[in-house]
């Protein structure tokens, strides 16, 4: 299957599914909707709550995932704009066995360059870029003007928010979580830059050495979030 379905791609009578119904929900269904929601096909857009909060939002129904399953569709595809990397696996890992399809999402703004490879379920907002021969994993967020660059391996359930600069050979595990604006230093082909499994990069951070996995670092250069008391 190739990366991202074109609104042709998709059956008609499908029903497409964001699960999710925040703030960025709602600032992922535009994506959603730019792309397929005029194809011609009899197309339904709607929002999934575990519990939902209201019925409608922005004009779009919100619909428990019961309600999601049970609806008449041809089709079910889902992504989910939940940054919260592990609550996305859970319910990722739980609407494919349901028989929902992921649906990788990109904005018209974002691009993408040469060779890259990008898991299911991806989500790319606007004025996103991957450069080339980058290798992404599943369910990976990139909000807003965030890159990731050439030589990057990315795993699986990682979220960067808006504005992370991912310079090339970056390699970063599993579920770590890149905070707003954060500078990601190149690594080289042979030493990359390493950010490990559940790692969390603060806002602002500028990172020049490997961070350990589950570290929490900020600052520049970025250096362990130390507490208080
Ligand atoms: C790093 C981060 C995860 C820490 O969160 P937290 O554990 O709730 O930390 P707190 O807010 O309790 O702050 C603890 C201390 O660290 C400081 N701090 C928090 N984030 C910081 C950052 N990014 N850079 C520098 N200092 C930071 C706080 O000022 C506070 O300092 P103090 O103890 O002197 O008062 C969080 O602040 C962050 O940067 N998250 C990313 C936010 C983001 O990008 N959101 C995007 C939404 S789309």
């Amino acid at each position: 299957m190739r990366q991202f379905l074109a609104a042709n791609d998709i059956e008609n009578g499908a029903v497409l599914g964001i699960y999710g119904a925040g703030g960025f929900a709602r600032e992922v269904m535009p994506i959603l909707a730019r792309r397929f929601k005029d194809t011609g096909h009899a197309l339904k857009l709607v929002f999934i709550e575990t519990e939902p909060k209201a019925s409608q939002v922005n004009g779009y129904p919100v619909v428990s995932e019961e309600a999601f399953f049970a609806l008449d569709a041809s089709k079910r595809y889902f992504n989910i704009a939940i940054a919260d990397s592990k609550a996305r696996e859970t319910i990722a890992e739980r609407c494919i066995s349901r028989g929902a399809a992921p649906l990788s999402l990109a904005s018209h703004s974002a691009d993408f360059l040469d060779a890259n490879t990008i898991g299911e379920g991806a989500l790319f907002c606007a004025n996103t870029v991957v450069t080339s021969n980058a290798r992404i994993g599943r369910f990976f967020h990139a909000n807003i003007y965030s890159y990731v660059a050439h030589d990057c391996v990315i795993g699986d359930f990682v979220t960067f928010a808006p504005r992370v600069s991912c310079n090339g050979n970056v390699h970063i595990e599993d579920h770590a979580y890149i905070g707003t604006g954060a500078v990601l230093k190149q690594g080289s082909l042979e030493r990359p830059l390493r950010i490990g499994k559940g790692a969390i990069v603060g806002m602002g951070a500028v990172v020049t050495k490997d961070v350990p996995a589950g570290a929490v670092v900020v600052g520049n250069p970025a250096r362990p979030l130390e507490r208080k008391g």
